[in-house]
C-alpha cells in the first residue's frame, strides 16, 4: 500500500517522547521483565538467585508505525534499566531483522550503554558505545542487542525500515557469541563459555 502526507494520521506525524517514562506519545509499551530473559544471561545460578529476589522490569519498548510498504520507516523508543546478573550487564534479548538486509539506526538519548553487534555469516562481533549525542549504524544481517553499562536508565531510539521485522527466535536458539561483562568496573567483551555455544 502506498502512503503519502494525506494518508498518515496526524498523531503519527508528530510524536512527543519522554526520557523519564520511555513513553512514545500514547503508544502502548511492551515490558520485559527478568523472568522474560531466561536463557539470555550466561550465569544461570546468578540469574536464578536474582529471580528468587524479584522480577523487575528490565526494559520497555514502544513503537510508532505510521505506514508499511516500500520505503516507509518505523521507529521505537527503548528504556533499559541499569543492573547486572553476575558480571553481565542488563541487556535486551536482541534480534536479527526477519528481512535480513534491513539496517537500523540507533540514537542514544540518555544514559550510558553499548550495542553488541554480531555478523550472522562470520560470527564476528563489535561492541559500540550507545551514548547521548551519538548514533550507531546497525548494518543488515547483524544481530543486535543493547546493554546498559551505566548507573541510570539507558534511553534510545531505533529507526528501521517498515519491512524489517523482528526475528527473536534465531537468538533464542543460538545466543550471542560474546558477553558484555564488568571487568575492573569497565565494560569488557568476552567470549561466551564454550558449553553454551
Ligand atoms: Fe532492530
Amino acid at each position: 500500500m502506498s502512503s503519502n502526507l494525506l494518508t498518515i494520521a496526524p498523531a503519527d506525524l508528530f510524536v512527543r517522547y519522554s526520557l523519564d517514562s520511555a513513553r512514545l506519545g500514547e503508544r502502548p509499551m511492551v515490558e520485559r521483565r527478568l523472568a522474560d530473559l531466561r536463557g539470555s544471561f550466561a550465569d544461570a545460578a546468578a540469574y536464578e538467585a536474582a529471580l528468587a529476589r524479584g522480577n523487575p522490569i528490565l526494559y520497555q519498548v514502544s513503537a510508532v508505525e505510521p505506514a508499511s510498504g516500500d520505503g516507509q520507516l518505523h521507529y521505537g523508543l527503548g528504556m533499559l534499566q541499569p543492573g547486572r546478573i553476575g558480571d553481565e550487564y542488563y541487556l535486551t534479548k536482541g534480534h536479527y531483522h526477519s528481512h535480513r538486509p534491513a539496517a537500523e539506526l540507533y540514537v542514544g538519548l540518555r544514559g550510558e550503554g553499548a550495542m553488541l553487534l554480531e555478523d550472522e555469516a562470520s560470527g564476528e562481533s563489535r561492541l559500540v558505545p550507545l551514548l547521548p549525542n551519538s548514533a550507531v549504524y546497525v548494518p543488515g544481517h547483524t544481530a543486535h542487542r543493547t546493554v546498559n553499562t551505566g548507573t541510570e536508565p539507558l534511553v534510545y531510539l531505533g529507526i528501521y525500515p517498515s519491512n524489517a521485522g523482528h526475528d527473536y527466535a534465531a537468538i533464542a536458539e543460538k545466543n550471542f557469541r560474546h558477553l558484555v561483562v564488568a571487568r575492573d568496573g569497565r565494560p569488557t567483551l568476552i567470549p561466551r563459555p564454550a558449553a553454551q555455544l
